[in-house]
């Protein structure tokens, strides 16, 4: 096959872990046949130095026009980068938060795996870890706090500020429609998420989700509070199959799920509208604190690179098979400094590897 894909390096580590993906892709598409055709463009704190927005109507035409997207990362160290000296909507996040809404990527899908041969790495007791976890997250991701009204004002002689929480049915039922989609083809389990306790935003994210299930009679829905959510995570990660969420929620427990698997640089993720298109970029950040050191971890790029595969391009063989490779760098040893063990006795088991040769390590296995 033949297909366009858009890249967006972005700032930070973001060029180091795409080109790494990209030669992944590249050397799929000699194995199997196919043509993948890339065009860099900019976004975030690039696309401020260039152009002075974050985010430009050429960067979204191109995405739109380009069978996927495979971004790296945007965004500075927020202390002393000049961008964080804008305002928060001409910042690099805002170009993140706008593409999503341009192209209307509006479910956001974040896998937490614990790979055997990282069970080292995990922070959990080796009685929880042991049983292992594979979950994925499904995190709305173009509707509540991110897009509701917000401002800050003043008010009986003090500063006031406000940010607010809207969902629509429509907005709840098709996020809750792909959790119950994607839940078919795992365990058929849904944990939904909500503070419906407390919220009315969440009160009717649970009476939509229960209506969904209704269709799904094999899928058993759970609801649970965030707050029990948080703690559930690290008690007993195994009990997940599909966590669906509102969009603040599943940032926040998609970072905790992320840390249990040992490091946010193996998480992919895949944000998809209602079509094939997506975006697909690493669940981490720009990580400016190594930036163009070449230690950064390509390993969630490069698995975000095989959910493109697997849900834009219907490739499930070459997206299997760069995920196995991906184990078998791991089995034969090799380690970026992120997901090194800490103990003597752990590092003597492996070799640690920089970004470079782990997007070569993993295309010498596929
Ligand atoms: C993420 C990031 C973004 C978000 C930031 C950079 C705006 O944390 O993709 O999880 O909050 O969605
Ligand atoms: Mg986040």
């Amino acid at each position: 096959m033949n297909a366009n894909i858009v890249c967006i390096p972005g700032d930070g580590i973001g060029p180091e872990i795409v080109a790494e993906a990209k030669k992944v892709l590249n050397k799929v598409a000699e194995k199997y046949g196919h043509e993948f055709v890339f065009e860099d463009v900019l976004m975030g704190g690039a696309s401020i130095d260039a152009y002075g927005v974050p985010l430009t109507d050429e960067t979204i035409a191109k995405a739109k026009a380009a069978d996927a997207v495979l971004m790296g990362s945007i965004g500075g160290d927020a202390k002393t980068s000049p961008w964080y000296k804008l305002e928060p909507s001409k910042r690099p996040e805002a170009g993140l938060l706008g593409i999503r809404k341009a192209l209307n990527l509006f479910a956001n899908l974040r896998p937490a795996v614990l790979y055997e041969e990282l069970a080292a790495a995990c922070p959990l007791k080796t009685e929880i870890s042991s049983k292992g976890f594979d979950m994925m997250i499904m995190r709305e991701l173009t509707g509540g706090l991110y897009f509701g009204e917000r401002k800050t004002y003043e008010e009986n002689g003090e500063t006031k500020a406000v940010d607010t929480l809207v969902y629509s049915e429509s907005e709840i039922r098709r996020i809750a429609i792909k959790a119950f989609d994607i839940a078919m083809k795992r365990r058929k389990k849904v944990t939904s998420v909500d503070k419906a306790n407390v919220l009315d935003s969440s009160r009717l994210w649970r009476k939509v989700t229960e209506e969904v299930a209704k269709d799904y009679p094999e899928v058993t829905l759970e609801n649970m509070l965030v707050d029990n959510a948080a703690m559930q995570l690290v008690k007993d990660p195994a009990q997940f199959d599909v966590i669906l969420t509102e969009n603040m929620f599943g940032d926040i427990l998609s970072d905790e799920a992320s840390m249990v698997t040992g490091s946010i640089g193996m998480l992919a993720s895949a944000s998809l509208n209602d079509t094939k298109f997506g975006l697909y970029e690493p669940s981490g950040g720009s990580a400016p604190d190594i930036a163009g050191k070449g230690i950064a971890n390509p390993i969630a790029t490069i698995l975000s690179a095989a959910m493109m595969l697997r849900f834009t391009f219907d490739l499930d063989k070459e997206a299997q098979d760069i995920e196995d490779a991906v184990k078998k760098v791991l089995a034969d040893g090799f380690r970026t400094i992120d997901i090194m063990p800490q103990d003597e006795e752990g590092k003597a088991k492996v070799t640690q590897i920089e970004t470079k040769e782990m997007g070569d390590k993993i295309c010498e296995r596929l």
